[in-house]
């Protein structure tokens, strides 16, 4: 069981720490599949039901199925009390937010936020572009055998050689950690976007805030390309000297095909760093204007917008729920509890991982509370606890605070 029980006194406003952003590369690697996080089998559900404040979720999920909305809650009940037998249990579930922004930037939000999983995933193939299975490895590889062979017999061609490993180790090592750059690049559009989405002020200034996120990372990205390409071609030519003074057709042979081997990394990164640049100056491009013509034209009307669905909950694995809400169905896990089933719940953090039509693992993690908000610290334990099961956070899983205190939240039943 874990139940995480805290005292909460003070409410700061709401920040959240900057996860780790380093070896990006390494984590993706790791992370190949869902987690599977033990769930709070324990919770009552009595104590469950009721209405509960969206604290924060990813951006993904904020973007794409809240994209406008502020203030959300989730509100839990059943029409006739469960006998306590039950084996299988339906709870009613009813989300309600209060739409901020026009319908034509909800669209553009949804957009940036497939955008952005996008450049996260060109960035992790990016890495496995590098790793041991790659094509520079192999010429790595070519390059090693040969070296070996004339260790002694013909230093004078040995140093080529092993200045060209060397480039191509710094290299590879180089993209490693443009790929953390772009990851903590997209982390930062997702935070901007999540805060457009929700009406947060300055407009402006935060249009202004993505659109030059968006210019540096896409300039880091060309920069990257050209120097690794300028660096790659150069081992080439490094490469193509030696072939002219060995007679050994073998080792003319491996030298040829490593060369053959980079040249096409080459050519995989040109389309990598262009499919990437072309992802972002989409959101820089386009979609920011949308956003910015349509917040010149947005309602000051405030509609409120509700999303009915249930939740079936097992016998035995209370926890271990299953929503469905708009034609889905997904994983619905209780994953931490804060509070006392006699004293109702404080927070509960909630998790969903699904694999897409790629196979990867698509994972959103809800923090829901029964106060508006939550300090600051606590919402690091949770996220660290979730951290600790495996549940990815960065680069398309960025956490994002929900604005559940504006005024007009005010305007909510409660
Ligand atoms: C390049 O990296 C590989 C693997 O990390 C290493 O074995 C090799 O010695 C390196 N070569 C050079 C020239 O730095
Ligand atoms: C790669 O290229 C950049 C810029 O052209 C240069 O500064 C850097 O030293 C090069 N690295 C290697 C290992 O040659
Ligand atoms: C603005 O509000 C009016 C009335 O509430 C509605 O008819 C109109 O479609 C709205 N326009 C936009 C762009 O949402
Ligand atoms: C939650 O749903 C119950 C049952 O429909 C209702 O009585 C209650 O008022 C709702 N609470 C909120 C905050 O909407």
């Amino acid at each position: 069981m874990k139940l995480l029980v805290l005292n909460v006194v003070a409410l700061p406003p709401l920040t959240v720490e900057a996860l780790d952003s380093s070896d990006f590369c390494m984590r993706r690697v790791a992370t190949k599949t869902c987690p599977t996080p033990p769930t709070i089998d324990t919770i009552d559900l009595h104590t469950f039901l009721g209405s509960y404040y969206e604290v924060g979720t990813t951006a993904r999920y904020k973007l794409r199925s809240e994209g406008g909305l502020v203030c959300m809650r989730s509100n839990f009940s059943m029409d006739t009390p469960p006998e306590a037998q039950a084996n299988v249990v339906t709870i009613d579930v009813q989300n309600t937010g209060l739409q901020v922004v026009g319908i034509e930037s909800v669209s553009a939000f949804s957009k940036i936020s497939y955008s952005a999983a996008d450049v996260c995933a060109n960035a992790a193939r990016m890495c496995a572009m590098m790793d041991t299975s790659s094509k520079l490895s192999e010429a790595l590889v070519r390059i090693g055998t040969v070296s070996n062979d004339i260790a002694f017999s013909s230093p004078m061609d040995l140093k080529p050689l092993n200045h060209a490993a060397a480039i191509i180790n710094s290299s590879v090592a180089n993209v490693y950690r443009k790929a953390d750059a772009l990851a903590l690049t997209v982390t930062v559009i997702s935070r901007i976007a999540a805060e457009l989405s929700q009406g947060v002020g300055p407009y402006d200034t935060l249009l202004r805030a993505l659109r030059s996120t968006v210019t540096s990372g896409s300039n880091e990205v060309r920069e990257l390309g050209s120097n690794v390409i300028g660096n790659l071609t150069y081992t080439r030519n490094l490469i193509a000297q030696v072939i002219t003074h060995r007679t050994n057709p073998s080792h003319v042979e491996l030298l040829s095909e490593a060369s053959t081997l980079i040249e096409q990394e080459i050519e995989l990164l040109i389309s990598q760093v262009s499919r990437i640049q072309g992802l972002l100056s989409s959101i820089g491009g386009p979609l920011a204007d949308t956003l910015e013509a349509d917040a010149s034209l947005t309602n000051q009307t405030k509609n409120i917008v509700v999303t009915k669905g249930q939740v079936i909950q097992t016998t035995g694995e209370r926890g271990n729920m299953v929503l469905s809400i708009k034609q889905t169905i997904r994983p619905y896990k209780i994953i931490a509890l804060e509070g006392f089933p006699l004293l109702g719940y404080s927070s509960l953090l909630v998790y969903s991982c699904e694999l897409d039509s790629n196979g990867d693992p698509v994972e959103d993690v809800f923090l829901l509370s029964s106060s508006p908000s939550i300090p600051a610290p606590i919402v690091n334990i949770l996220l660290n606890l979730a951290s600790t099961y495996g549940i990815s956070m960065d680069c398309d899983s960025v956490f994002v605070p929900t604005v559940q205190t504006t005024g007009d939240c005010g305007l909510l039943p409660h």
